[in-house]
């Protein structure tokens, strides 16, 4: 049982198949949720989970679900995954790793002719990056009870389709009750998306707690005006007041550095006309931070500030608080088994917390949760460059086994 290796081979090959479907010019992925290419990568995944003699469920917001039955399928079953969905200019192992590394784990047990105590599970969360449909990490959301089923799935895109109406077409409107699939303990293994296991040569990630976000919508309302008659002091222009906002965000991140992330991702200007003063401006912001009470702190200046700068530029700000989750710890016991497991098996390993969200953070409310990263190319993520090697992911898919079967008992 010490010894045991999965297919480093078989993952790679599972992980640029399915980056075909969406495949981008520069190499990355676009497979927005619940789109005709997310249809296309859970019809895959599910094809591979029945081959590997799964049983296939979907619930009502679309998570995917496929168990490999253990001795007592009475006991929670210890699950795995990640999401399928990716950014616009996303890479290929962004959720698609913790997907496949759960298929591997399974096809890896499946050729040794494994049974575990409890059941495993593979799971595909719907809407991890929140991108087409935000906030993020919808599926993993409803499931563990944050998000009302019938308010996610009215969650409108940027053309006003919902995602309820895109589950149905896509075929994956499940009817499995969210919520419903006792859970013994979490796992999901992902590529760092930073550059501090890179840096110092370790192959694992052991991940400790997942920093705390909060999300805001803001509209800037100003006065439409024709950009040649109208003299520079009667202007209440909305995108000059965005623009000082916006590099208060930026600011704001500085300030709280080296810990503080900030960020402006999307901005709508309307009405986007080269010779009318913008008359109103929409514009998203992304707030991170380990410590709940900075991240507060940070809270209090965007909305003292933004305020100011509202009142300086003569336009009307509305600052929504969009999202908002707090620093989450994970599971001693859980991140213990992948500490050990990375140990064990002889690699390099250190704590660390991770600045992306993951649906791991919802699991941790309702399960005992762990996660296992491992180094991507100049941490490097978002980005259709994103690459990580064979050997990590490898390393990681190992970890992730030991771990996993830590948690579902398996005797030789
Ligand atoms: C998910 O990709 C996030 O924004 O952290
Ligand atoms: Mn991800
Ligand atoms: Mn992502």
């Amino acid at each position: 049982m010490q010894n045991l290796k999965i297919d480093g081979s078989r993952l790679w090959q599972s992980l640029m198949e399915l980056a075909r479907i969406g495949a981008t010019e520069k190499g990355g992925v676009c497979r927005l949720a619940l789109t005709d290419l997310d249809r296309q990568g859970r019809d895959l995944f599910v094809r591979w989970c029945r081959e590997a003699g799964c049983t296939v469920s979907v619930d009502a917001i679309g998570n995917i679900f496929a168990r490999r039955a253990g001795k007592d399928n009475s006991k929670p079953a210890i699950v795995t995954g990640s999401h399928l969905d990716s950014q616009p200019t996303g890479g290929k192992f962004d959720g698609a790793y913790g997907v496949m590394a759960g298929l591997e784990v399974v096809r890896t047990l499946n050729d040794l002719g494994i049974v575990t105590e409890a059941p495993i599970e593979i799971v595909a969360w719907t809407n991890e990056e929140g991108s087409r449909f935000s906030p993020a990490m919808v599926g993993s959301g409803v499931y563990a009870g944050v998000f009302a089923l019938d308010e996610a799935l009215a969650k409108k895109d940027i053309e006003g389709k919902s995602m309820g109406d895109e589950l149905r077409r896509i075929g994956y409107a499940g009817k499995d009750r969210t919520s419903d699939r006792p859970v013994g303990a979490y796992f999901e293994a992902h590529i760092e998306q930073g550059p501090i296991l890179e840096a110092e040569g370790k192959t694992i990630g052991v991940v400790t707690a997942a920093q705390g976000q909060r999300w805001y919508e803001i509209t800037v309302t100003g006065q439409e005006a024709h950009a040649g008659p109208t003299p520079m002091p009667r202007r209440r222009d909305a995108l000059v007041g965005s623009a000082r906002m916006i590099d208060t965000v930026n600011r704001i991140g500085h300030r709280f550095a080296p810990l503080a992330c900030a960020t402006v991702g999307f901005v709508q200007v309307s009405p986007n006309s080269r010779n009318t003063i913008p008359g109103r401006v929409f514009f998203t912001v992304d707030f991170r931070h380990p410590v709940d009470a900075t991240l507060s702190q940070m809270h209090e200046a965007l909305h003292s500030e933004f305020r100011a700068i509202a009142e300086a530029a003569k336009v009307e700000v509305e600052i929504r608080d969009f999202w908002y989750f707090a620093p989450t710890p994970f599971a001693e016991d859980c991140v213990g088994a992948v500490r050990e497991a990375a140990g064990r098996l002889g690699y390099a390993h250190r704590d660390i917390v991770s600045g992306a969200g993951h649906d791991a953070v919802y699991m941790a409310k309702v399960a005992p949760t762990g996660m296992i990263f491992v180094p991507c190319r100049d941490g490097i993520s978002h980005n259709e460059v994103e690459d990580a090697a064979p050997a990590d992911l490898t390393a990681g898919c190992n970890v992730l086994l030991h771990a996993m079967l830590e948690r579902a008992k398996a005797n030789p």
